[in-house]
């Protein structure tokens, strides 16, 4: 497996298990990138939905999909709605939630993911996934940021071994203050 950092890892992951078919979710759509790869992966056959809580995600990440066949379903509501959001014969069969938190990149950057909805978010999304399902979380270090991975790392550490593997992967050498990817594999 060869990555550069937390987003090539994070799609590399994706491709890894998401098959044509698949239902999927990308809870934090910002700029369209990760709907964008999962669509392309779950092909005419399967389904993606995204949330976000700013109109410029939806309008930018639309743009992305011009020729996409999958069928996306763009939700201008909070990733913590996911469970209701989420048509009942797709519950317990999507195959990776991913989220990246924080901030649209060149958008506002006081509109931000938040502990207490990230919390909420992560519980649904475990509740959603396929017994060899996959949920991966790009964190990042400004004051909220940090927050919020201190939070999921804590709730993670929480969930128990004998129905998930979770992870979290540093990048150690790479300057700045590099994001960190937790993903959580459930076990089949
Ligand atoms: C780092 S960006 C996501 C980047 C995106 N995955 C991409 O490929 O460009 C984080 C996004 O989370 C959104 N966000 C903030 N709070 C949210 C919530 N409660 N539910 C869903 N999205 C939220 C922000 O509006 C922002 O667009």
């Amino acid at each position: 497996m060869i990555y550069e950092n937390a987003v090539t890892f994070v799609h590399r992951v994706l491709r890894d298990v998401i098959v044509p078919g698949s239902v999927v979710i990308d809870a934090t759509i910002g700029n369209g990138w990760d709907t964008a790869l999962m669509a392309r992966l779950v092909g005419a056959e399967g389904m993606v939905y995204g949330f976000d809580i700013q109109p410029i995600a939806l309008e930018v990440t639309k743009t992305r999909l011009t020729n996409v066949a999958a069928q996306v379903r763009l939700m201008l509501t909070g990733h913590e709605e996911m469970l209701q959001m989420v048509e009942k014969e797709h519950q317990g069969k999507v195959k990776a939630v991913t989220f990246n938190l924080g901030y649209l990149p060149g958008g506002d950057r006081d509109i931000t993911t938040q502990v207490e909805t990230t919390k909420r978010a992560i519980e649904q999304a475990r509740r959603l996934l396929a017994p060899d399902g996959v949920i991966t979380i790009v964190c990042y270090r400004h004051a909220e940021g940090q927050r919020e991975l201190d939070s999921v790392r804590a709730q993670l550490s929480e969930w128990s071994q004998e129905f998930n593997t979770c992870t979290e992967t540093i990048f150690l050498n790479q300057a700045g203050n590099p994001p960190v990817v937790f993903v959580v594999i459930a076990k089949v």
